[in-house]
């Protein structure tokens, strides 16, 4: 019995660790490169932050780094434009991204953003232009 709640006492640990540091109060980046020929502008926010707009041009990226808290409630919508379209869209959502990517990367294409899971060469979300 000792043995037993031991073990479940040294899983949640295991489980608290991997939480850690898959999860909140990690540290996240997101990058948005850009694949199209024009030039993309950006406009990122989050409750309590504006980054202000920025121009991507082709084959570049504009990112930043920032703590995940606690509650997963951080969220980052950026409003993204091209002469191909444009759209609002969440880029950061600790719901969905804390454990599915440190380094979240986007890439403007013709068709829309694309979104890539850590380690993945193909992408698992795709936001179509508005
Ligand atoms: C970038 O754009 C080119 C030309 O439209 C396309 O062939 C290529 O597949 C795109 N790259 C990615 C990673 O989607
Ligand atoms: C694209 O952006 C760059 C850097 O801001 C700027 O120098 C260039 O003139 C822009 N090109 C067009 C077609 O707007």
């Amino acid at each position: 019995m000792k043995h037993v709640l031991f073990l479940i006492v040294a899983l949640f640990l295991f489980l608290g660790e991997a939480i850690a540091i898959n999860g909140p109060l990690s540290k996240a980046e997101v990058r948005v490169y850009s694949n199209v020929t024009s030039n993309v502008s950006i406009h990122c926010k989050s409750k309590d932050d504006d980054l202000g707009e920025h121009v991507i041009t082709r084959f570049n990226f504009y990112g930043w780094s920032f703590k995940v808290n606690l509650v997963e409630t951080t969220l980052y919508f950026c409003d993204i434009s091209t002469q191909n379209g444009r759209g609002a869209y969440d880029i950061y959502k600790a719901r969905r991204d804390a454990n599915r990517c440190h380094i979240c990367l986007w890439q403007v294409e013709v068709d829309g953003v694309h979104g890539y899971r850590d380690g993945n060469n193909v992408p698992d979300i795709w936001f179509k232009w508005n």
